[in-house]
């Protein structure tokens, strides 16, 4: 049988609580919450987020993988109603989610913070909060990795440290030489040049490299609310880095509609198969229907 992934990302979930946006007084917080009040509302729209999460249930995926920007601007009740949303979703076991920066936006601690999404960031082994988190499915490796970190005002970048590409660089490894199918989940485009230098992971080099040398067979992340697909070189051939947009999106001007992708992974004569099929939303019947269906180059 068929390992099928579901992958969406950027769900921006609204309303904005009352009280948010001056929680705390900080700055980046409230010129964030401005924004939303704005503009920002009008694109993320949380029933369209409502159908794209019930559009994914209905087709009842092995596993889902939830690349990130859960929230907006970090404030208290954000979290709690992120947190009832993901529930509602599924349980931790069947969902994996790894933070994006509007999930950091301002610093909070961890229990208050993203913390409280740990059920759908915890390892098989390890269950401390430490990333890259692994869950092993089947004969599929999901790794989850952590790319939100401090940033300063008007900066949406994200970084992964030293430590945690180490770890990474050792999971993909073991997990290569066990001959499972890795899965890397990460909020921003772990590729040299794929965001704007304002918004983009710092170590995106150094993190290709990983990629690379080690060999991964599928690379999940959000962030810049776009369908994307880039195709790195690297051990056991093509690797794909795929990004979808923003789960609530509306509007199309300057960026694509909400989407989510289905991946449906088998092994054939020594081979990893992957076929990826595009759910998005049709404003006009607001429903989900199926968009492209493409097969990933096989891999070793
Ligand atoms: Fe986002
Ligand atoms: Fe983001």
């Amino acid at each position: 049988m068929n390992f099928t992934l579901a992958h969406l990302s950027d769900v921006h979930l609204g309303p904005l609580p009352k009280g948010a946006t001056f929680e705390n007084f900080a700055l980046k917080r409230v010129i964030g919450g401005l924004s939303w009040s704005l503009n920002r509302y009008k694109l993320h729209r949380p029933e369209i987020a409502n159908v794209l999460r019930a559009d994914i249930q209905a087709t009842n995926p092995s596993h889902i993988a939830f690349t990130g920007d859960l929230v907006n601007i970090a404030a208290k009740a954000e979290f709690k109603q992120g947190l009832a949303w993901l529930k509602d979703f599924g349980s931790g076991d069947a969902i994996s989610f790894t933070p994006g920066n509007h999930d950091a936006y301002v610093p909070v601690p961890w229990g208050s913070g993203i913390g409280q999404f740990s059920d759908y960031m915890s390892g098989d082994m390890r269950t401390d909060g430490a990333f890259p988190f692994v869950r092993l499915r089947r004969n599929i490796a999901l790794i989850g990795l952590n790319s939100a970190s401090r940033q300063n005002l008007f900066q949406a970048g994200g970084e992964l440290g030293a430590e945690q590409r180490n770890r990474l660089t050792s999971v993909l490894r073991d997990l290569g030489e066990r001959g499972f199918y890795r899965v890397v989940m990460i909020h921003h485009p772990p590729g040299i040049g794929l965001s704007h230098p304002m918004r983009a992971l710092s170590d995106a080099a150094e993190t290709q490299k990983i990629l690379t040398d080690e060999g991964v067979e599928l690379v999940l992340h959000g962030h810049n609310h776009v369908r994307s697909l880039n195709l790195l070189d690297g051990k056991g051939g093509k690797i794909p880095l795929i990004g979808v947009p923003s789960a609530s999106m509306a509007d199309a001007t300057k960026h694509h509609v909400a989407s989510w992708n289905r991946y449906e992974i088998s092994r054939n004569k020594g081979q990893w198969q992957t076929q990826v099929s595009i759910r998005q939303w049709n404003p006009q019947t607001k429903t989900m229907v199926d968009g492209e269906n493409f097969a990933l180059p096989s891999r070793t």
